[in-house]
């Protein structure tokens, strides 16, 4: 699995790019963005907190950064109409979408399986996966109006080797890998789609705090030092790499 930690990004890498980050609002997500739209993107911001997403709106602003744009949604409720309209609206904005970063994501619970709650498995498949594929179905059209559009999948280490009580995240990530080895495959041809997932690593945000609350967070890398990955995946340099996993941090 790659990592491209070292890589330095040109300051206009992302210039004239429609870029939708999803969980922009927070942790590596807001990064993200932030940082999409440092090197040019504009970037469609969508989440379900719009307090959270004003936050990073005003801050790509305050930066100097293209105008970027705010769509609230929320995975757990929405259904496939939200996500038809959500295409149309795009559509008309901008016409096009040149990536897509799917990062929201819902830890759901850390306990053994005999306890797994049936509900929140459901809520963590909902936010985690079928949201995610039912929506990049949606916006495949825009996907292919662009002449280099890159998809980015979100994964974890749990979703490429199993691990005790991780439950429906660990299953969830699980089906991330397989679904964007499954687009990978059939857009192949096109030659102007990519598709590939990134494990973010041990990163310091509210999700790896719930998840490890004994862990001292300094010692974990911020969502802006792991940004090289994202950003060497979601431009242009990127080209022509399709349905590889790859890691934002070197291993341990
Ligand atoms: N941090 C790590 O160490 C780590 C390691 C491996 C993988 N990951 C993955 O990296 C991604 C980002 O994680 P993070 O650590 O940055 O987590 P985070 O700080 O908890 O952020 C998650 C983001 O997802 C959004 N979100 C949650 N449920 C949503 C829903 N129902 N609809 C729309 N948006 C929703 C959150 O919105 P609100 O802010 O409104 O709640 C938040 O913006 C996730 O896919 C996670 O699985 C993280």
């Amino acid at each position: 699995m790659t990592c491209k930690i070292d890589y330095a990004a040109p300051a206009d890498l992302l210039r004239d790019r429609i870029i939708l980050v999803t969980g922009a609002g927070d942790g590596i997500g807001r990064a993200a963005a932030l940082a999409f739209a440092r090197h040019g993107a504009t970037v469609i911001l969508l989440g379900r907190t719009i307090a959270k997403l004003e936050k990073v709106y005003d801050e790509i602003e305050a930066a100097g950064g293209p105008q970027p744009a705010i769509y609230p949604l929320n995975f757990e409720g929405a259904a496939l109409k939200d996500y038809h309209d959500m295409a149309e609206t795009l559509d008309k904005e901008f016409g096009r979408l040149d990536g897509i970063l799917h990062n929201a994501g819902l830890l759901g619970r850390i306990t053994p399986f005999e306890q797994y709650n049936p509900e929140l498995w459901e809520q963590v498949m909902q936010v985690n996966i079928n949201g995610p594929i039912w929506m990049t179905q949606a916006l495949l059209p825009l996907l292919q109006s662009s002449p280099d559009a890159s998809v980015v999948f979100t994964s974890s280490s749990v979703g490429r080797k199993g691990r005790a009580f991780w439950g429906a995240y660990a299953v969830s990530k699980f089906a991330t890998e397989g679904f964007a080895e499954v687009l990978a495959d059939e857009i192949e041809h096109l030659g102007t789609l990519r598709v590939n997932t990134i494990n973010p690593g041990a990163t310091r945000t509210k999700m790896r705090a719930n998840a490890y609350p004994g862990e001292d967070p300094e010692t974990l890398r911020t969502p802006e030092e792991i940004m090289p990955t994202y950003l060497w995946l979601i431009g242009p340099e990127s080209r022509g790499v399709n349905g590889e996993r790859f890691d934002a941090q070197p291993p341990k």
